[in-house]
C-alpha cells in the first residue's frame, strides 16, 4: 500500500491582494493543509507578516494550518499564533533555548508541536526529543525566501529524520525549493508532507497541479 502523501502549499506565493479568491481557489483544489511563513527579519532576513494575518485567513478557511515561525524568540509569540487559529506551530531548534520546554508548551495549549531544522543543522539535535514531536519540518533551502533552488544534500537529512523516526506517530514534511522536478525524490525518502510555493501557485490550473504533484 502507497504512504499517504500531504501537499501543503505555502501561502507566500499567493496573491495577497485578493486572499479569498486564493483560499477557495486552493480548497477548490482538494488541499487540506496550508503552510504560514511568519518571518521577522531578525532570524532571517525577510518579513512577512504575523497572527494578524493568521487569523484572517484561519476565518476564510478549514484547512489544518501550520504556522512556521522563522522568529527570534518563538516562544513568546507562541500564545498570539495559537489565539489566530494555527493547528500546528514550528519553531525552529537554532531559534530555541529550550526546545523540549517550548515543544511540551504548545502540545499542553492544545496544540501540534513541529520543531524545523536548518538545512546545515545536524538531525542528530532531533534525538533527545523524539517522544515530544508532532512534527519535523526538514528545510531544503535556507530559510527567508520562496522560489529558492532545491539544496539536494538535504536528502540525506530527510533519510536521517525518517530513519530516526523509528516507528512513532508525528510527520516529516520538507520545505523549499519542491516542485515537479524535485518532489519525487522527496518522496522517496519516506517523507509525509511536501510544502509547495511558487511550484505550487505557479500553475494555471491548481487542482491539476495538486494531483501532479501528489502522483509524481
Ligand atoms: C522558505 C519558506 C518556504 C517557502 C517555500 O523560507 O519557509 O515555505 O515559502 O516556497 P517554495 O516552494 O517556492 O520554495
Ligand atoms: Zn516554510
Amino acid at each position: 500500500m502507497q504512504k499517504q502523501r500531504i501537499i501543503s502549499p505555502s501561502i507566500l506565493s499567493a496573491d495577497f491582494t485578493n486572499l479569498t479568491r486564493e483560499i477557495k481557489r486552493i480548497e477548490a483544489a482538494g488541499v487540506t493543509r496550508l503552510h504560514l511563513d511568519v518571518m521577522d527579519g531578525r532570524f532571517v532576513p525577510n518579513i512577512t507578516f504575523g497572527p494578524m494575518i493568521v487569523s484572517a485567513i484561519a476565518g476564510l478557511t478549514r484547512c489544518h494550518l501550520e504556522c512556521h515561525l522563522m522568529i527570534k524568540d518563538p516562544s513568546a509569540y507562541f500564545e498570539q499564533f495559537i489565539k489566530a487559529g494555527a493547528d500546528t506551530v514550528i519553531f525552529h531548534c537554532e531559534a530555541s533555548a529550550d526546545i523540549a520546554g517550548d515543544l511540551q508548551q504548545l502540545r499542553d495549549k492544545g496544540v501540534r508541536a513541529g520543531l524545523s531544522l536548518k538545512p546545515d543543522t545536524d538531525p542528530d539535535v532531533l534525538i533527545p526529543y523524539l517522544d515530544l514531536l508532532d512534527y519535523v519540518l526538514v528545510m531544503s533551502v535556507y530559510p527567508g525566501f520562496g522560489g529558492q533552488e532545491f539544496i539536494s544534500e538535504t536528502l540525506i537529512n530527510m533519510r536521517k529524520i525518517v530513519e530516526l523516526r523509528a516507528g512513532r506517530p508525528f510527520l516529516i514534511g520538507v520545505d523549499g525549493g519542491v516542485n515537479l522536478q524535485t518532489i519525487r525524490q522527496v518522496y522517496e525518502t519516506g517523507i509525509d508532507v511536501a510544502i509547495v510555493g511558487s511550484g505550487f501557485f505557479g500553475a494555471g490550473d491548481l487542482q491539476q497541479r495538486h494531483r501532479d504533484l501528489l502522483n509524481a
